[in-house]
């Protein structure tokens, strides 16, 4: 029966600096392949060229990675979904790129997808460990480019209601990460530091901003005045104290989010709360967000680890809900450096 026919989407994700193919079969994932870029390490931060080279050389591969995973032939796919936007474009072409010439290779259909999109219905993969929000539900986007509260009416119906007029949250965790001299990316290391350090040895001040809008360029200036304070005194400080000063900050910056989102549900009177994006990996936000379900009774979903940081099968789940409602792109569409949810 051509109905109960499984539909395999071939998903390419390369909007940054993680180069990434995955293998649906309807909303499961058969495999999720990921090739993080070292040699941004050594830089501090992303560098665009190498981005887009590294992804040159890993595409290929990655792909046959992920098909020889899955177990499946090249010839079973029933569209290819690639990441349009937002993002870095010389790294958003090779996805591109790639992804039209095998859709036309192969004549199957070509599927483009909002990257921010699909970090907020990665919550639809079908995962044992992950139940889905229902729909109306309220997305907190957190990431390295990113910092949004979404309300998502439909998978195809959402609407930012509030975002950060300057950092993202990402970048707060990033930046304040290599002023304590740490590398990139450093938010996962503010974490490990932070899971033994006491949350409320340092106070750093909660900015205010507007309705359900953030600004983290304020904290950044801050860490940076106190650790500059702190070593004059002692050179020692931070070594002595980075423990506690990753706590500090990272509770800082869980406080700043959680108020936000507590706002976002008094004004929306919407109660299914949804974390997404690189951030949404901080054990301090995933519990934060844990804790909100008995202390304001909220239900929330935090997606499995792989599916936080960038991942295509993330962008297989959207790219198989639009295949079955046959929303297809063409040929010539590009790449989309700002790509606003809508
Ligand atoms: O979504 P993502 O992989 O890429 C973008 O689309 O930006 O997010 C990357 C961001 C980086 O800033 C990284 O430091 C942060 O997510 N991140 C974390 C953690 N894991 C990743 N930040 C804090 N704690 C973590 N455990
Ligand atoms: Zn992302």
């Amino acid at each position: 029966m051509p109905e109960h026919k499984p539909i395999y989407i071939l998903a390419i994700e390369s909007s940054c600096d993680d180069t990434s193919a995955a293998i649906l079969m309807n909303d499961k994932v058969l495999s999720n392949v990921v090739a993080t870029q070292a040699i941004h390490e050594e830089y501090g931060g992303v560098v665009p060229e190498l981005a887009s080279r590294a992804h040159q050389q890993n595409i290929v591969p990655v792909v046959d990675q992920a098909i020889a995973r899955a177990n499946i032939d090249k010839k079973q796919l029933s569209a290819i979904a690639f990441t349009r936007g937002p993002g870095l474009m010389g790294s958003l072409l090779v996805g591109t790129s790639f992804a039209k010439s095998l859709s036309l290779g192969l004549d199957i259909p070509l599927i483009e997808v909002n990257h921010m999109k699909a970090h907020i219905l990665a919550h639809f993969i079908a995962d044992e460990k992950m139940t889905s929000p229902k729909f109306p539900f309220l997305a907190l986007t957190i990431s390295g480019g990113h910092t949004q509260v979404v309300q998502v009416n439909d998978y195809f119906e959402m609407k930012i209601i509030g975002q950060t007029l300057d950092d993202a949250v990402g970048e707060a965790f990033d930046k304040s990460a290599k002023i304590l001299g740490l590398p990139y990316p450093g938010g996962p290391l503010i974490d490990k530091h932070a899971a033994n350090g006491n949350p409320h040895k340092f106070e750093f001040p909660i900015p205010k901003v507007k309705d359900l809008d953030f600004s983290f360029s304020g904290l950044k200036t801050n860490i940076l005045y106190f650790i500059q304070r702190n070593t004059k005194d002692n050179p020692n400080f931070i070594n002595e104290n980075l423990e506690d000063i990753c706590a500090s900050i990272q509770d800082t910056i869980i406080e700043i989010l959680m108020r936000k989102l507590k706002k976002a549900v008094k004004q929306t009177g919407i109660k299914e709360v949804a974390i997404g994006g690189g951030v949404s990996a901080n054990s301090g936000i995933r519990k934060a967000l844990t804790d909100a379900q008995e202390k304001y009774g909220w239900k929330t979903y935090i997606p499995q680890f792989q599916y936080c940081t960038d991942n295509a099968a993330m962008i297989g789940i959207v790219g198989y809900h639009k295949f079955k409602n046959e929303i297809f792109s063409k040929q010539d569409i590009t790449a989309q450096a700002r790509y606003v949810i809508s």
